[in-house]
């Protein structure tokens, strides 16, 4: 098992494995599969190449050397927004599940959270019907603050999303 920052290499493979999320997920990620199948490779790897000024990256987990999952951190770069970063869009292939892959994922995004200088916490919104995922953040720390209702709507049916979070300051 390797995990490791995604770069424009892995595009194709990045896409693939996020269309196959959306198909098998619909209730977990706020985007679709129709809003994503239509993006080119080229698109794809702009978005998944880390962003210049820190703000975006994309950690890809895999399993002899076939991507496996992913984890996108997401870094504000505004003065009064710097001390937070956000967890998004993490998937773990379902042949790959129950083997403590998310929670190897998950660790190592939190320890380069913790790497970055100024940042406090890390959040992340997660379908309140989700307890899988919910049990995986909870193991790692993370707290409800909140739920807002009626997040997501997918084919008619409304979801409510639950925040999380896990402070990283040194004595947590
Ligand atoms: C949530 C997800 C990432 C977990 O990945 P995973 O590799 O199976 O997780 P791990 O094997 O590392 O499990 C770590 C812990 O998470 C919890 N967990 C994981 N899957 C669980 C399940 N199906 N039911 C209950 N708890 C579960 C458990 O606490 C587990 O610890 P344990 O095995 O000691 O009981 C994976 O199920 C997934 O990709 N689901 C679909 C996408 C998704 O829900 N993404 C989250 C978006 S917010």
């Amino acid at each position: 098992m390797e995990i490791r920052l995604l770069d424009r290499h892995d595009a194709a493979a990045y896409q693939a494995l996020r269309l196959q999320a959306l198909r098998d997920s619909p209730h977990v990620f706020s985007a679709s599969h129709d809003d994503e199948a239509g993006r080119s490779i080229d698109e794809v790897a702009t978005r998944i190449a880390p962003a210049a000024d820190g703000s975006v990256c994309m950690f890809g987990l895999f399993e002899e050397d076939a991507l496996a999952g992913f984890v996108a951190l997401i870094h504000p770069q505004r003065k009064k927004l710097r001390h937070g970063a956000e967890l998004a869009g993490m998937y773990v292939a379902p042949a790959c599940r129950r083997r403590g892959l998310g929670a190897a994922l998950l660790h190592a995004v939190i320890a380069h959270t913790r790497s970055i200088d100024g940042v406090r916490q890390l959040g992340l919104g997660v379908n309140a019907t989700n307890a899988a995922a919910k049990a995986l953040y909870r193991s790692a720390g993370f707290v409800s603050w909140g739920v807002q209702p009626r997040a997501l709507q997918v084919d008619g049916a409304f979801f409510d999303e639950e925040h999380m979070l896990l402070p990283l300051d040194a004595t947590s």
